[in-house]
């Protein structure tokens, strides 16, 4: 009666080696794909943001809708105000009275922006409010021959970004191109195109006068008949 314990044992050695050889297969699938999702994902790339381009989509919504995984710049804390922005090309037209502002936005999370200007030693105009995607507006109704002060404003819930000794001594310090949210602009003269046009008209002017003489004097006299134009004046009078 040995021959039965023996072969129900070998059954059951059978039956569990199945069954460990068929628990096995699909945990040693699950360790795999593990270890796939654990293997470094491809470099990741940088987004395509740009701080200074106009209508910029924030970095993080180009994160969100990236079909691959890319790298956005460090933010500063939301809980603070932001960096101030930095000022770049300021284009003047003074044809129209116009500026066109640029500027870069800071590693800061914005809500919206503004423009500052004083003029002279007046109080500061403030700007209409411009959403996150800017980074250019247009200032108007700027006087001819006046010079001004420009400073770009970033805010957030927290606050907003800081300007350099707002209206008085401290702007009068910022002069050229600068790597802060502020720098000077100035309006060339309207009297100045006035005197180019009226010296343009002058010159015109003094040439007819000028050719007008030579065909009187010479040309005429040449094909003979300087009596009549002498005579005429007499016959006026
Ligand atoms: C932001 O403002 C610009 C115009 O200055 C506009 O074209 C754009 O749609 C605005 N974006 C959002 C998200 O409101």
């Amino acid at each position: 009666m040995l021959g039965s314990p023996c072969l129900l044992w070998l059954l059951a050695v059978t039956f569990s080696l199945v069954a460990r050889s068929q628990l096995l297969t699909p945990q040693d699938f699950k360790e795999e794909e593990e270890d796939e999702t654990l293997r470094p994902p491809l470099p990741a790339v940088l987004c395509d943001y740009d701080s200074c381009r106009h209508l910029q989509v924030p970095c993080k919504e180009l994160q969100r809708a990236a079909p691959r995984a890319c790298l956005c710049p460090g933010l500063s804390s939301p809980a603070q105000p932001p960096y101030p922005p930095r000022l770049g090309e300021v284009h003047v037209v003074a044809e129209t009275g116009s500026a066109v502002v640029h500027w870069c936005a800071p590693s800061s999370p914005v809500h919206q922006y503004w423009l500052l200007l004083w003029e002279g030693s007046g109080a500061a105009q403030k700007g209409p409010p411009l959403n996150s995607t800017a980074r250019r507006a247009e200032l108007k109704r700027l006087k001819p021959g006046g010079t001004y002060v420009v400073c770009v404003v970033a805010a957030n819930g927290a606050g907003e970004s800081s300007v350099p000794e707002a209206g008085g001594e401290g702007l009068d310090g910022v002069s050229g191109p600068t790597f802060g949210p502020c720098g000077r602009l100035a309006v060339p003269p309207r009297s100045l195109t006035l005197v180019h046009t009226a010296v343009g008209v002058g010159t015109v002017l003094v040439l007819l006068t000028c050719s007008a003489l030579v065909w009187h004097f010479c040309l005429r006299e040449r094909w003979g008949c300087p009596h009549r134009a002498a005579s005429l004046p007499t016959a006026g009078l």
